[in-house]
C-alpha cells in the first residue's frame, strides 16, 4: 500500500496525518507527553553533545536541568533567512537543515512506529509566503525540502498552509461559497481567497494568496518590547569611559531579545564582557541592576522560560480583561500586569501590518470584502481579540463562522495527500 504522511510543520506546533489509496487517516499522536498527543510542540533541546530531545518532554527536561543545555524554538522561521546558516551546540556545529530534520525524522519515525510500515512519501504543508520577496521564499522551500531529506523522506511534494485548511474547510460547506481562509499561527499570518465548493477546488478556485511573517511570536514580542525589556535594561543610557556621547543599548541586540527565537540563540560570550562594562559605564543605579538581569537572562539560558511566561499573559487576554506576566529566578523578580487596551498598544505595528497583508490578499483577487460570503480562520493567534475584531470590521460579524484552531491544516494536508495516494 502506498501511503503519503501530511505534515504541517509549524512555528510552535507540529501535526502529521495522511492519507493511503482507501482514504485519509487521522492525525498520529507523535508526542505522547503532550495534552493533546497528535500536537507535538516544535522545540529542541539539548542537554549534552549528542543527546536530543523534541516536544513536551524537551520542555521538561530543560526545567529539569534547571535551564542547563540548549533549548531551540520557533527555527521555521530562520528558512529563508541567508544569514542565518547554522550555530554551535556544545561546541559543535549544526546547519538550520540539520536542526529541522531532528523535529521532522521524529515525526516519521514515531509516525512509522504507529503505523507499523515504513514511511517515506511526505506533503508537506508551507507559509503562503515565506518572505515578500521571491527568491527568499524559494530559498526556504529548497531548505525545507532538504530538512525532508535529511529526514529519510524520499519524496516530498509541497502545499501552501491556508490551501491545505481550504481542503478541510471545503467539506464543512452545502453550496460553492467565495471563502477567505485565515491562519494565524506562531510564524507567519497566511490568507487565500478561494471559490469553494463541498466537493473541493481546483488550481483555478484559489484566486489568490498572501500572507507575512508575522503570527503569534510577534505578539509575544511586542509584549517584550514594550512591557518587559526595559526591565533588562533594553532603554537605558550609558556613555564609555573618555567618551562623550550618551549611548543606548545597540538596536540590533534589543531586536534579538524581542524574538523568542533569536534571544534563544544569543551567544553568550559574544555579549558577557560587553554585559560587565554597560553596569560600570551605565549613567544611573536602575540602568545597572537592569543589566545584571539582562546578563543573568543571557547567561543562565533563561529566553525560553521568560517567553513562557509572556505568552502565557498573552493568551489569558484572549479570555480575560487582563493579563499578568508573572517570572521569578534568583536575581530577577518580574511581576506585571496589563490590559487588553495596553496589549493592542504594545502590538499594534504588528496588528496593522497582518490586517494589511490581508487587504492586500482581498486586492488581489480581484474581489471586495462584499464579495466574500464566508471566512474560515484556524492558528492559536486567531484567539487575538484585536485580530478578530480587524475581521468582522471588514466582513462583518455574520461571515466569521468556523475556527478550528489547530487540525485544519494537517487535515487538510491528508486530503491533500489522498490524491498522491490514489495516483499509486
Ligand atoms: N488562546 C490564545 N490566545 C492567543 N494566542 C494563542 C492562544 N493559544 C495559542 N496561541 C498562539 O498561537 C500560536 C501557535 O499557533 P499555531 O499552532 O497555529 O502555530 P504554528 O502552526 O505552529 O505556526 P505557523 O503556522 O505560523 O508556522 C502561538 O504563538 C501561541 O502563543
Ligand atoms: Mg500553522
Amino acid at each position: 500500500m502506498s501511503a503519503w504522511l501530511a505534515i504541517d510543520f509549524g512555528t510552535s506546533n507540529s501535526l502529521v496525518a495522511g492519507a493511503h489509496e482507501k482514504g485519509v487517516f487521522a492525525p498520529i499522536p507523535i508526542d505522547p507527553s503532550s495534552p493533546d498527543p497528535t500536537i507535538m510542540k516544535s522545540v529542541l533541546y539539548s542537554l549534552r553533545r549528542n543527546e536530543w530531545s523534541v516536544g513536551n518532554e524537551a520542555i521538561s527536561l530543560y526545567y529539569e536541568a534547571g535551564a542547563e543545555g540548549r533549548v531551540l524554538k520557533s527555527l521555521k522561521k530562520f528558512l529563508p533567512d541567508p544569514s542565518f546558516q547554522g550555530t554551535q551546540i556544545h561546541g559543535q556545529y549544526y546547519s538550520l537543515e540539520d536542526l529541522l530534520a531532528r523535529l521532522l525524522r521524529t515525526m516519521r519515525e514515531r509516525s512509522e512506529a504507529h503505523m507499523g510500515q515504513d514511511l517515506k512519501k511526505v506533503v508537506l504543508g508551507h507559509p503562503a509566503l515565506f518572505s515578500p520577496q521571491i527568491e527568499a521564499h524559494q530559498r526556504a522551500l529548497s531548505r525545507l525540502e532538504k530538512s525532508a531529506q535529511i529526514a529519510g523522506f524520499e519524496e516530498i511534494r509541497f502545499c501552501p498552509e491556508p490551501v491545505a485548511a481550504a481542503h478541510n474547510f471545503a467539506k464543512i460547506l452545502k453550496s460553492e461559497k467565495i471563502v477567505l481562509v485565515a491562519d494565524f499561527g506562531g510564524g507567519t499570518s497566511d490568507f487565500t481567497i478561494i471559490r469553494l465548493r463541498p466537493e473541493g477546488f481546483t488550481e483555478q478556485d484559489v484566486l489568490s494568496l498572501g500572507g507575512i511573517s508575522l503570527a503569534g511570536d510577534a505578539f509575544d514580542g511586542s509584549i517584550m518590547e514594550h512591557a518587559v525589556a526595559p526591565f533588562f535594561g533594553s532603554k537605558i543610557n550609558f556613555r564609555m569611559p573618555m567618551g562623550s556621547n550618551t549611548l543606548n543599548l545597540p538596536k540590533a541586540l534589543v531586536r534579538k531579545l524581542c524574538s523568542p527565537a533569536d534571544l534563544m540563540l544569543l551567544g553568550k560570550k559574544e555579549y558577557i564582557e560587553f554585559f560587565r562594562n554597560l553596569q560600570q559605564w551605565s549613567l544611573d543605579k536602575g540602568d545597572a541592576q537592569a543589566i545584571e538581569r539582562l546578563e543573568l537572562l543571557i547567561e543562565e539560558r533563561q529566553g525560553y522560560h521568560l517567553f513562557e511566561s509572556i505568552e502565557e499573559g498573552k493568551k489569558m487576554l484572549s479570555s480575560h480583561p487582563k493579563a499578568n506576566v508573572n517570572y521569578q529566578y534568583p536575581g530577577i523578580d518580574l511581576d506585571l500586569s496589563f490590559d487588553k487596551a495596553e496589549f493592542n498598544e504594545f502590538s499594534a505595528k504588528t496588528i496593522d501590518a497582518i490586517l494589511g497583508a490581508l487587504d492586500k490578499t482581498v486586492a488581489d483577487s480581484g474581489l471586495s470584502y462584499d464579495q466574500i460570503d464566508l471566512v474560515c480562520c484556524t492558528g492559536g493567534t486567531a484567539r487575538i481579540p484585536a485580530l478578530n475584531e480587524g475581521l468582522i470590521s471588514r466582513l462583518g460579524a455574520a461571515k466569521l463562522e468556523l475556527h478550528l484552531p489547530f487540525h485544519a491544516v494537517v487535515n487538510g494536508l491528508a486530503e491533500h495527500a489522498y490524491r498522491y495516494a490514489k495516483e499509486g
